[in-house]
């Protein structure tokens, strides 16, 4: 088995041989490529189409019929033979290695003998899939592409005729592995911008596939035989929109999309706003797609900035529909900042309800620069088959498999014939889903949750040396002048400060350009080395995760130590829970915000070869955007993060008093389990929305986690919720999400699940609620929570005060000893400060 650097490694290495002229291209392990019904092989731009006769083993249909046609009117050779299938039939393929493949049909009618083509209609069908239903193709040639996650040791395509006066035909057909990074495993929702899993049982088919300000990119010009469409017929409005083309610009990087995943001629490309033609240059680009309603898409969308000159100059927003699902997008710092570095991302759409998918872009609103621009460079929509197994029509597999050739049998027999089925059917159902749920549990064990894409995940090789000297300033963020930091924060105006924390004060501020910012400024007499200032510096840099607060830039003219973090709208995750005048927040808002920052915090501990321990897990550490999307804070060094926390902490406390795991200052030891300790305090907190310590409460009420523990653990945790949240859990949503809570609290780290699992179990607990679930009786019944009488309010303050056991507590908490395997030791603050 490879390590991940070493597959990181050797994704390097060959796009450097790439870029040095050797295209080594991805060699499929599975390449069946078959000339249906030719007896010669065909070569279609250096591919070769093996003749259908020798492939014949493979096939099973009642009759052999070779059609062919000599009209010259076909513009590819491979459409001037097919194979008429009379009666079902299959191909069966052997796989060598399951995954993810592509399969191609290639269409082109002719009539031959009695066979009219046009006339043909039939289904095909492939592992469990349904790929087309009742197709039928008047004129025209068509290729259509799929690609489906075989499982087994053979990929069986059936074609099965309509009815019995119909037939199937098929002109070639291409059975091909796909690498496993195209397609991973999870991506984002777009309303409401979330996360999704689940992308590798989902059979997908090609429906749009588009190199934006390009040419046509035809199957020799792409490493896995894709073929790329030019974009202006899909634009709504031509005028706004103008091509650029830099191919040389295109850095491929490594732990970022590969030549696999688009070729330079895709990256090289793009389309952009045309500000010459319109002044005003608040305008989106939009393009217009054609789509089926009651199927849910996958968009994966393409970027590379091949039009700025430098870092940090286009910042744009990008839509899908009337969803912005990028906002202020720097593609400057998505990969390390290189310009010029590819870039994807991939949205899973709800259930279209409409004909027609739309995706513009628009330059940054609040980020104002010089010019406003924004680019596309390349577009994939890709149709994601339904729940019945089916890309095309409602019919499922078991549906399609036997042709009507029994018409004569009377309406009466078929009515009775089809309640029993459907009662079959359900009880089969309701087995599966039994049996999927239990597989879903499985599957938990083995599921790496990863980022939105695949070249976020920035590896840590040994090349940084952190907390040492600061690598070259091309690596980091954006320094910038201390007049500038004078300018943005009023010449750090009291009355702008938000936060105080043991490393100095967090000021609000608004660069030049309009961007607001949240500007940490160290104190000079603060604890905080220089060593400490220049590793957070790298390890922001190198971490960047969409739930992790980023940072914009630093300054260290006149041995000032600031540090420039994207401004955070919404706060606190804390202030919104309780302390403030802020509206309640939903359950559903919850989840998402607990998702999310189960999300950054997973990415910290995984993203790279040494976890990265956040050590001060807290609901005031997590913040929230605009969109009320979570982002973890302060991360790496409970120290120097953003402290933007009302209360004051003392100097001295690492990790905070309420969230701390008694395993950590019991042994001593820290792991990323300590994190999932705290994360399950925060748990209980968003849940309970009171305080993690009140010392005003009665002394068993005083600490949230030991009172929460004490409801779970007799079952009744819906006595001390939230009373905004009372009657509006849907009782399986509550339980799964208290039980992990209850986990993360775990007296021993062994006990407490990963990130990870804590992850997964939240996204189940949010479907639990969404009740997505289909067919599952718990969830169907849909009783909620009837309206409870808590028993905590704060109405309920009495006064006690806090035991001395717990005030000794705090002095336990400033804990270095660690445990160096699991610890990234740099990050370990020295001794004795
Ligand atoms: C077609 O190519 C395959 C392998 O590429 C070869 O085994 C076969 O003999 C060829 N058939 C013909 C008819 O040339
Ligand atoms: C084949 O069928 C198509 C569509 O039904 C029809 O338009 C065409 O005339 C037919 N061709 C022949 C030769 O029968
Ligand atoms: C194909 O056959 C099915 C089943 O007989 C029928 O319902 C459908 O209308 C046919 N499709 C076309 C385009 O004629
Ligand atoms: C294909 O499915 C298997 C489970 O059968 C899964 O482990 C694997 O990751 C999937 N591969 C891809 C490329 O999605
Ligand atoms: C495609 O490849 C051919 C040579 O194989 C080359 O001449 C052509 O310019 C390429 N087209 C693009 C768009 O890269
Ligand atoms: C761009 O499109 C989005 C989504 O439809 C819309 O909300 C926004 O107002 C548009 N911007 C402009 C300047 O038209
Ligand atoms: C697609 O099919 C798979 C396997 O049958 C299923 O698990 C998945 O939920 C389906 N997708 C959708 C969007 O329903």
């Amino acid at each position: 088995m490879m390590g991940i650097g070493e597959i990181r490694l050797l994704i390097w290495v060959s796009s450097i041989l790439y870029l040095a002229g050797f295209s080594l291209g991805f060699n499929p392990v599975d390449n069946y490529l078959i000339n249906c019904g030719s007896p010669s092989n065909l070569s279609v731009g250096g591919r070769v189409f093996v003749a259908d006769n020798s492939a014949s083993q493979i096939l099973s249909t009642p009759k052999n019929i070779f059609a062919s046609t000599n009209s010259n009117s076909i513009d590819l050779p491979l459409y001037q033979t097919a194979r008429i299938l009379d009666g079902i039939s299959q191909y069966t393929f052997p796989i060598s290695k399951p995954g993810r493949h592509w399969i191609r049909l290639y269409f082109f009618p002719f009539v031959y003998t009695n066979y009219n083509m046009s006339m043909a209609n039939f289904s095909v069908s492939a592992q469990d899939f349904v790929l087309l239903s009742n197709f039928q193709l008047q004129k025209d040639s068509m290729v259509k592409e799929y690609s489906v996650n075989i499982t087994s040791n053979k990929l069986v395509l059936s074609f099965t005729p309509s009815d019995s006066s119909s037939f199937a035909f098929v002109n070639a057909l291409e059975v091909v592995s796909v690498p496993d990074e195209i397609i991973t495993d999870d991506a984002q929702t777009i309303n409401p911008l979330g996360g999704y899993q689940g992308l590798w049982k989902q059979a997908l088919e090609t429906v749009f596939r588009v190199n934006m300000g390009g040419p046509t990119i035809s199957p020799s010009n792409d490493t896995l035989g894709r073929t790329w469409v030019p974009d202006q017929d899909f634009l709504l409005n031509k005028n706004l929109a103008k091509s650029v083309s830099n191919i040389a610009a295109v850095t491929y990087v490594s732990g970022g999309p590969t030549p696999d995943i688009a070729p330079p001629s895709v990256y090289g490309t793009a389309v952009e706003m045309n500000s010459a033609n319109v002044p005003n240059s608040n305008f989106n680009v939009t393009w217009n797609f054609d789509v089926n309603p009651g199927f849910q898409y996958l968009i994966r969308l393409h970027f590379c900035d091949i039009v700025s000159s430098s870092l940090n100059q286009l910042y744009f927003n990008v839509y899908i529909n009337t969803w912005s699902v990028a906002l202020n997008l720097d593609l400057s710092i998505q990969q390390i900042n290189t310009l010029g570095a590819p870039y994807y991302m991939d949205f899973v759409t709800g259930l279209s309800d409409s004909s027609k998918l739309r995706v513009s872009i628009g330059p940054s609103i609040t980020i104002t620069s010089v010019s406003p621009n924004a680019i596309l460079n390349g577009l994939e929509v890709m149709k994601m088959n339904n729940s019945r197994g089916s890309l095309d029509g409602v019919a499922s597999i078991t549906l399609i498999s036997q042709p009507s050739s029994k018409k004569s049998v009377g309406v009466i027999v078929g009515v009775v014939l089809g309640v029993f089925i459907a009662v079959v059917l359900a009880v089969v159902l309701f087995l599966i889903c039994r049996r999927r749920q239990m597989a879903r549990h499985q599957h938990l064990k083995t599921w790496a949750p990863f980022s939105m894409n695949g070249g976020n995940s920035l590896s840590m090789g040994s090349k940084y040396s952190y907390g040492t000297t600061i690598n070259t300033a091309s690596n980091l963020g954006y320094r910038f002048p201390f007049a500038a930091m004078q300018d943005a924060t009023n010449n750090f105006e009291e009355s702008w400060v938000v936060g105080v924390g043991g490393f100095g004060k967090v000021y609000k501020g608004v660069l030049k350009d309009g961007t607001k910012v949240a500007v940490k400024r160290g104190n000079p007499q603060s604890q905080q080395g220089l060593a400490e200032f220049r590793t957070e510096i790298e390890m922001l840099s190198h971490f960047r995760h969409r739930h992790l607060v980023s940072l914009i830039g630093y300054c260290d003219e006149r041995n000032e130590m600031i540090l420039v973090y994207e401004y955070m709208e919404n706060g606190t995750l804390k202030n919104h829970l309780y302390g403030s005048e802020l509206p309640s927040l939903s359950w559903k808002e919850r989840l998402d915000i607990c998702i999310g920052s189960a999300r950054g915090l997973h990415y910290l501990h995984t993203g790279s070869t040494k976890a990265i321990i956040h050590r001060d897990v807290k609901s005031a550490n997590i913040l929230l955007d605009e969109n009320l999307m979570a982002k973890v804070a302060d991360f790496g060094l409970s120290k120097t993060g953003p402290e933007i926390d009302q209360t004051h902490v003392s100097t001295a406390v690492k990790g905070s008093f309420g969230y701390l795991d008694p395993e950590y200052y019991r042994r001593q030891q820290l792991t990323e389990k300590s994190d999932v300790y705290s994360f399950g305090v925060v748990l209980f907190e968003v849940i309970c929305a009171r305080p993690v310590i009140n010392p005003s409460l009665p002394r068993e009420m005083v600490n949230l986690a030991e009172w929460a523990m004490k409801w779970q653990k007799i079952g009744q945790l819906e006595n001390i919720i939230d009373p905004n949240l009372a009657g509006k859990i849907r009782p399986d949503s509550l339980r799964k999400f208290a039980e992990t809570a209850e986990k993360c609290l775990a007296d021993y780290g062994v006990d407490r699940p990963s990130m990870g699992d804590v992850l997964w179990n939240l996204e189940y607990a949010l479907q639990l609620q969404e009740a997505v679930i289909q067919d599952d009786p718990e969830v169907n019944s849909t009783n909620q929570i009837g309206e409870l009488s808590p028993l905590v309010n704060n109405a309920d303050y009495v006064e006690t005060s806090v035991t001395a056991a717990q005030l000794e507590m705090s002095s336990l908490d400033d804990l270095s000893a660690v445990s160096v395997s699991r610890v990234f030791s740099q990050l370990v603050k020295a001794e004795g400060r």
